[in-house]
């Protein structure tokens, strides 16, 4: 059967291609749905590609995907670094959840070496830019 994963990016990666380029690289979050489409296929996989802004609507994504979803891919963005309340949805959500950053937060500020995220998901996958997506895929066909 065909397994359903939620992809799910925080606050700012709607900016994605535009938003510190240096950092964050080129392509869009529209470029990686594409990436991340055609990988799923090879998979029997399907991906549906969420983005919000807002800490609220990204724990309702993350509801929803505890009841739809067979696994998810999270970028939480800077909420990573700062949400209990996120950190609190994960671990409702009862399904294999891999963490993606496109950059490698240990190697930036200081503030971004605290993670609510990485205790309460499966792995992390961190500074290989659109790639992580795709590798957070491959994560998820080996384990569901
Ligand atoms: C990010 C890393 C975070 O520290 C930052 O706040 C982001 C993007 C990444 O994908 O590298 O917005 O999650």
């Amino acid at each position: 059967m065909t397994r359903k994963i939620y992809c799910i990016n925080g606050p700012n990666l709607n900016l994605l291609g535009q938003r510190e380029p240096e950092i964050y690289g080129h392509e869009t979050l529209s470029d990686i749905e594409v990436l991340m489409a055609q990988k799923a296929k090879s998979f029997d996989m399907s991906i549906s590609m969420f983005q919000s802004n807002s800490e609220g609507r990204i724990i309702d994504f993350l509801h929803q995907a505890r009841i739809e979803s067979d696994g998810v891919i999270l970028n939480g963005g800077a909420y990573t670094h700062t949400s209990i309340a996120i950190h609190d949805a994960l671990k409702a959500v009862e399904k294999p959840i891999i963490e993606v950053h496109l950059s490698n937060p240990a190697a930036r500020e200081a503030f971004r070496s605290t993670n609510f995220i990485a205790p309460v998901v499966n792995g992390s996958i961190a500074g290989f830019g659109s790639l992580g997506y795709v590798l957070a895929l491959e994560a998820l066909n080996s384990i569901i």
